[in-house]
């Protein structure tokens, strides 16, 4: 049998191994995951835990031995890869295991053991080859899942799905509480150390709805501004809170504790420099997607008077014409626009933090209302976007988003305010998992003045699925009313289609 991994890097060699480790609580309590799924690998992940209420989880600072074991068959009677893995107290005893030489459009039955103790078992898929003639990619969109305000019901329905991949735009932990919205805590204040993300971590992956869709599929990650501080952009934070050094050192760590919890690939750990998110996926001919970083790299919102972060409605500001504003920074840009213009996939799948649609709203001076943190406040950003996609002509384009917390499908014109400009390019939105949405009235004010928003609905939570075949795209937005209850039942509020070599969605 090949034990084919790579580990993370060198452990500590000056810490203590433990040969044996014995657990009084079950040490897999946050679960297990997969993701970065390509045609022959897939990253497993877990976190040990002995006690959460614990510094450092309750485990002594010594290297602890897992196993982990890949097989074909649910009872694992059929184990086709395995090896042992140290979890490393420097990772918060997370490990991370690249199975590679797997199939290609596979299903495989994951697990780890330590201590005489296994854990849930988990199940993944790998990508199909890239040269392969895919029939269906079926993804959930999903996005905003604030803890507090709501329960993670959307992701036991997800659990359920035939799916090839939970594809995660960002918010998966929310740094801040709102007093309105409390049906559970957080648990603590405000994470602003490595202790204290990794203890937030904690208490999202214990619950057991999200538990539930990690073992369930493999996930693929975007990261949004929650993962850290509200409105965060580049080095920049909110200056009342903290000085720019401390943001910077409060950013490191919240990387870190993201690296620390998710499936990434073991290139992914975070370094002096920051971390490469930004990634592609390709199923077969079928469908690449591009995930993109819209946090790390991004200018200062605009109209806040220089190097100072947060979202506003704004309207009239004369930067908001300004050409330098950058969403993506200027290397991720022009990787994306590479990548969409080469592409062999049918469809180019774009997943992202936010709406790229623009409101529509005019403000009193006729300039367009904008909120800047999202599209809108990058609209020179956008406008190169857009205008590589109609210069070079490139069909199917299917932007997948989240932030806004309201279903939304849209069109998107070469050129965002102009009425008479191309449709070059779809957009489907997800509402939050839990998170309050704006109100209905704003929403409805949005809707009758912008005809490229086929459908925005603020008042209800949900996720989306998203199902590609040869010949057409089609979405359906599932939702339910605020807040989500562990009982609320989820409805399909609306079902739209993208048709191949036809930019727009249509309602079904
Ligand atoms: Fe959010």
């Amino acid at each position: 049998m090949l034990a084919a991994q790579r580990v993370l890097s060198a452990p500590n060699t000056r810490l203590p191994r433990i040969a044996d480790p014995r657990f009084g609580n079950d040490p897999f309590a946050l679960g297990v995951a997969s993701g970065q799924p390509r045609p022959q690998s897939v990253v497993l992940w877990t976190r040990l835990m002995a006690d959460p209420a614990q510094p450092g989880g309750g485990l002594p600072r010594a290297l602890v031995p897992l196993t982990w074991q890949v097989a074909e068959d649910e009872a694992f009677a059929r184990i086709v890869r395995s090896g042992t893995v140290l979890a490393d107290p420097a990772q918060a005893h997370s490990v991370r295991v690249q199975v590679d030489h797997l199939r290609p459009a596979w299903r495989y039955w994951y697990r780890f053991l330590a201590g005489g103790i296994a854990s849930p078992v988990g199940r993944t898929r790998t990508a199909p080859a890239a040269d392969a003639a895919v029939d269906r990619l079926r993804l959930a969109l999903a996005s905003c899942q604030h803890y507090e305000q709501g329960w993670f019901t959307a992701h036991r329905e997800i659990a359920e799905l035939d799916l090839d991949a939970v594809v995660f735009v960002g918010d998966y932990i929310y740094d801040s509480s709102n007093r309105r919205f409390r049906l559970r805590s957080h648990e603590a204040e405000a994470p602003c150390t490595l202790d204290g993300f990794r203890a937030r971590y904690a208490t999202y992956k214990r619950d057991p709805d999200l538990q539930a869709c990690h073992a369930a599929h493999p996930w693929i990650l975007a990261w949004d501004d929650h993962e850290v501080r509200n409105d965060y952009a580049g080095t920049f934070g909110d200056e009342d809170e903290l000085s720019p050094e401390a943001f910077v050192r409060m950013r490191s760590a919240a990387y870190q504790a993201y690296f620390e919890h998710q499936p990434l690939a073991l290139d992914q750990m975070p370094g002096p420099h920051g971390v490469r998110m930004h990634d592609r996926f390709r199923w077969g001919r079928l469908a690449d997607l591009w995930m993109l970083d819209g946090r790390q790299y991004r200018s200062p919102q605009v109209c806040n008077g220089g190097q100072v972060a947060g979202g506003h409605v704004r309207w009239h500001c004369p930067a908001l014409t300004d050409d330098q504003g950058t969403m993506l920074g200027t290397d991720q840009e022009r990787w994306l626009q590479g990548g969409l213009r080469s592409a062999g996939g049918r469809w180019k799948l774009v997943g992202q933090a936010t709406q790229v649609s623009p409101w529509g709203l005019p403000g009193p001076d006729g300039q367009p209302l904008v909120y800047s943190d999202g599209w809108d406040g990058y609209p020179a950003a956008r406008a190169r976007l857009m205008a590589h996609i109609a210069t070079h002509r490139l069909e199917n384009v299917v932007f997948l988003g989240g932030d806004v917390h309201r279903h939304v499908a849209a069109q998107l014109r070469a050129n965002a305010h102009d009425p008479q400009a191309p449709i070059v390019a779809s957009e489907f939105v997800t509402s939050s998992l839990t998170t309050a949405g704006i109100p209905e009235t704003l929403m409805s004010l949005i809707r009758s003045s912008n005809v490229d928003i086929l459908h925005a609905r603020s008042d209800e939570r949900g996720y989306m699925q998203v199902d590609v075949t040869d010949r057409s795209l089609h979405c359906v937005a599932r939702a339910t009313g605020f807040p989500v209850l562990a009982h609320s039942a989820l409805h399909t509020q609306a079902r739209f289609r993208v048709e191949a070599g036809r930019a727009g969605p249509q309602r079904e």
